[in-house]
C-alpha cells in the first residue's frame, strides 16, 4: 500500500530532481508501511536519519541547478529547504527524548511539505529551467507563495 503515489503531476522537467523525488515519495511510502504494520515506532531512528541524509543531498542539487540558472526566488526556496531539516531535527529531538508519536507526526509532516513543496516551489523551479533554457518557448514562470507559519510539531 502506497501512501503518495508517483504520477507525473509531480514531474518537475527535470530527469535528476524528479528522480531524488522518486525516492523520497518511496521513503515515505516504506514508512506508511510500517505503519500500517504497527512496528514503525522501532525504526524511526533509522528513518529520521536516512530523511535527514537524503533530504540534504536533494537540496543541495537543487540549488546547484537554482545557482546555475540564476534562478530568481533561491533565497525564499533555499528557506524553505531550512525550513525543512528544522522540522526534521526537531523530531529527531522528539525522538531522543522518547514523546512518543514520533512516527504518526512524521508520516503527516513528509506527506503534506514534501507534496506541497514539490508542486509549488520545485514545479516553479521546473518551469522556470525550462522557460530560461529554451528562449522560444513562453515564459511559463509564476511567483509562488508557501506558509511559513506553520508550527515545528
Ligand atoms: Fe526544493
Amino acid at each position: 500500500m502506497s501512501f503518495i503515489s508517483w504520477s507525473e503531476d509531480f514531474s518537475i522537467g527535470i530527469d535528476e530532481i524528479d528522480e531524488q523525488h522518486k525516492k523520497l515519495l518511496r521513503l515515505i511510502n516504506s514508512l506508511h508501511q510500517r505503519l500500517v504494520a504497527g512496528d514503525a515506532n522501532d525504526i524511526m531512528g533509522k528513518v529520521l536519519d536516512r530523511v535527514a541524509d537524503y533530504a540534504e543531498f536533494h537540496f543541495s542539487t537543487e540549488e546547484q541547478w537554482m545557482a546555475q540558472y540564476s534562478y530568481p526566488d533561491t533565497a525564499q526556496h533555499i528557506d524553505e529547504h531550512r525550513q525543512f531539516v528544522v522540522y526534521i531535527t526537531a523530531l529527531q529531538n522528539r525522538l531522543r527524548n522518547d514523546q512518543g508519536g514520533i512516527a504518526e507526526a512524521t508520516m503527516a509532516f513528509l506527506t503534506d511539505w514534501l507534496s506541497r513543496h514539490i508542486l509549488e516551489a520545485d514545479m516553479a523551479l521546473g518551469k522556470y529551467q525550462h522557460a530560461t533554457a529554451n528562449p522560444a518557448l513562453p515564459n511559463v514562470y509564476s511567483t509562488v507563495t508557501y506558509r511559513t507559519d506553520a508550527p515545528v510539531i
